[in-house]
């Protein structure tokens, strides 16, 4: 399969906690210096989750919104030996093998509806990809999305794409509407209808390709119904290019939540 692989790095240090994340993300640091927001495989949903950051996060960076970057994480469980924490212990020796990281945005801050303006272009673009990837977890009250030397940065694409906990069931699934009504950035007059003119022309099968050729192959393996990683690969691609052309007709954003 041709197209890039996301970087790998190996994780050197672990520095603490994102408490605020559900699924317990660190902080660690790594062989090339850099510090990174680690996901981990031994985390709640597991490796799906990570699945859908790479998916949504290399998508929506190819779609011009910004998404930090990502690399794989390569984890020894004996550096989390000497965790005081148990429970961080138990994720890091659950953990061993490939991780997802993301660059760290120092002193970002999270986004805030009353101190920050969005323009109905910007906006307009982040529903729509959000409808597109059916994300439910970017509503005002966890918006996840950061402000990082003044821009908005789009964060934790975890809870995306459904459909693929339930294969089988995906083409109907992807048929439906997104419910925009929560969204962080519906009280901002999002401009759907430019959005979809700029964006949807991009999602094109090859574009999907490549997105889904940096899905690293051992999250891919042993997933019923399925004989190869490139099959599953296509999967992903399918139901996103399907929902591409139209999603902007069936999105709904009714009485406004957050204002
Ligand atoms: N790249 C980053 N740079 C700086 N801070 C980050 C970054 N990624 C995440 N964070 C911080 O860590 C928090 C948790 O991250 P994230 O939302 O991705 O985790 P999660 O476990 O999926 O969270 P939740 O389920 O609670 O939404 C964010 O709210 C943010 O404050
Ligand atoms: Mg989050």
């Amino acid at each position: 399969m041709p197209g890039k692989m996301l970087n790998e790095v190996t994780a050197t240090r672990y520095i603490t906690p994102l408490r605020e994340g559900g699924s317990l993300p660190g902080l660690v640091e790594a062989d090339d210096l850099g510090t990174y927001v680690m996901k981990f495989t031994g985390a709640g949903q597991g490796r799906k989750t990570l699945v859908a950051e790479v998916v949504c996060g290399e998508l929506a960076r190819r779609l011009g919104l910004r998404v930090p970057g990502l690399v794989t994480i390569g984890l020894d469980p004996v550096i989390g030996l000497g965790e005081p924490d148990e429970e961080v212990q138990e994720l890091l020796k659950s953990s061993g093998g490939l991780n997802l990281g993301m660059d760290f945005l120092s002193r970002a801050i999270g986004f805030d509806a009353l101190a920050h303006r969005v323009s109905p272009e910007e906006a307009g673009k982040i529903v729509w990809f959000d409808a597109l990837v059916n994300n439910v977890d970017r509503s005002w009250r966890n918006p996840n999305l950061l402000v990082w030397q003044g821009d908005l940065w789009l964060i934790d694409h975890g809870a995306t794409m459904i459909w693929h906990h339930n294969w089988p069931g995906a083409p109907a699934s992807a048929a439906r509407p997104y419910d925009a009504s929560d969204h962080a950035l519906a009280p901002f007059g999002p401009d759907i209808a430019s959005a979809a003119a700029q964006l949807a022309p991009l999602i094109t099968g090859e574009l999907l390709a490549e997105v889904t050729a940096e899905i690293p192959e051992v999250w891919l393996t042993d997933e019923p119904g399925f004989d190869s990683a490139d099959a599953l690969r296509r999967a992903y691609a399918e139901p996103l290019l399907a929902r591409a052309a139209t999603i902007h007709e069936r999105i709904e954003i009714g009485e406004v939540g957050a204002k």
